[in-house]
């Protein structure tokens, strides 16, 4: 296993460091480079990621006029899902890199079009959180920008045996190739109660609207059954650790545009009236409130919000595929048969 989450402790390990100490001082590549290794054995360092990376950035936007047609009239997530779809191997190159690195500039393209501007080229030069950002806003990213979203992709690389890793490794245990277990990953993910969350958490945030609509907002909502979105979690009892991890990374990013503290409120009173709700389960903020406001911040539309997450999942995804394939059996649970004995309808 490349991740692990004690869900008792609030603690994630990520190829063997804690995800806060992983965040301060490690880059995507760097981390990808160890989930990678761990996964097949290999030696790659940050600088062969960072060059596989960039070149397959390239060669993913050379493929854009076959990628792009199938997600005409599709929204930013069902057209990305349609895209990375259409992704192939090339003889010779690491179909891990050639994912990971065409996510980016598929998701950039996407978000172009919908501005009604042409793609912007990718810089292989560059780390692949720097271009990422270079290609979302067609400008060149300021460096606190960059760590902002390096940090983030860092944080969420991996996450041991979530929903859509999960996925993942069924269709990899298959003996199927990368590419369709992580279309089956990204699959996933877009279920709001999964990576689909950010956008809803915005929503939310834009509804509530002011410090004095947090309480009737928060307890009406409540009142009519809804789930919060960014709150709960399968396997934490605690907070999420990823949560604080981001919301540092949105603190040093200081960016005039979020509004932290108004977030903030909102986050602590949700705490306490879900506390007050559910009192025997421990519903605490996960990453996804964190991974709205810090997306916002920095001026990623919400529509790419769970195609910018599988940017960076895939680097666990791409690993958790290749692990599965080395070392694992065919996935297959067994089920429980609820209906009829056979012949007792007509009894
Ligand atoms: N808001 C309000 N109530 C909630 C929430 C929430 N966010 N989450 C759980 N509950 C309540 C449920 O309604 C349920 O109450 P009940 O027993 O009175 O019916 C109780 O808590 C237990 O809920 P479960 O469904 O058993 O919890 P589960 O472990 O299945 O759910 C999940 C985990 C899906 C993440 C859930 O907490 C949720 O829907 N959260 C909102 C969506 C979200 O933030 N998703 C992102 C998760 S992080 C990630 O995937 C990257």
């Amino acid at each position: 296993m490349l991740s692990h989450v004690d869900g008792e402790r609030g603690e994630l390990i990520i190829a063997g460091e804690h995800v806060a100490d992983l965040a301060g001082k490690s880059r995507f590549e760097g981390v990808t480079a160890r989930l990678w290794n761990g996964a097949t054995g290999r030696s790659l360092s940050e600088a062969n990621v960072r060059a596989s990376l960039g070149a397959a950035r390239e060669r993913a936007f050379a493929r854009l006029p076959d990628l792009l047609p199938a997600t005409r009239g599709l929204s930013i997530v069902d057209g990305f899902r349609a895209a990375i779809a259409g992704l192939r191997g090339e003889s010779g190159l690491d179909h891990e890199a050639t994912i990971v690195g065409a996510l980016p500039a598929i998701a950039a393209a996407l978000v172009q079009h919908v501005r009604g501007t042409d793609p912007v080229a990718p810089d292989p030069n560059i780390s692949h959180a720097a271009d990422t950002l270079r290609m979302l806003l067609g400008r060149k990213p300021d460096p606190r920008e960059v760590a902002a979203l390096d940090a983030y992709f860092v944080t969420v690389c991996d996450h041991g045996m979530n929903a859509s890793t999960f996925a993942t490794r069924v269709v990899a245990s298959t003996q199927a190739d990368l590419f369709a277990a992580v279309t089956a990953g990204y699959c996933a993910l877009t279920g709001p109660l999964h990576g689909g969350a950010p956008e809803p958490v915005l929503e939310m945030l834009d509804a509530i609207g002011t410090r004095e609509r947090i309480q009737p907002w928060v307890d009406a909502a409540l009142g009519r059954g809804e789930r919060l979105m960014g709150f709960g979690h399968r396997i934490y009892r605690v907070r999420d650790p990823r949560a604080d991890v981001l919301k540092a990374a949105i603190e040093r990013l200081a960016a005039g545009g979020a509004d932290l503290p108004f977030a903030s409120e909102v986050e602590s009173y949700i705490r306490q009236a879900l506390r007050r709700k559910n009192p025997e389960r421990p519903l605490e903020t996960n990453v996804e409130f964190f991974t709205a406001i810090l997306l916002d911040a920095l001026a990623i539309p919400r529509q790419a919000f769970t195609p910018i997450f599988a940017v960076a999942r895939a680097a666990g995804w791409t690993a958790h595929a290749r692990e599965q394939q080395r070392t694992g059996r065919l996935i297959r649970p067994s089920s429980c048969y609820v209906g009829p004995a056979p012949g007792a309808a007509n009894g």
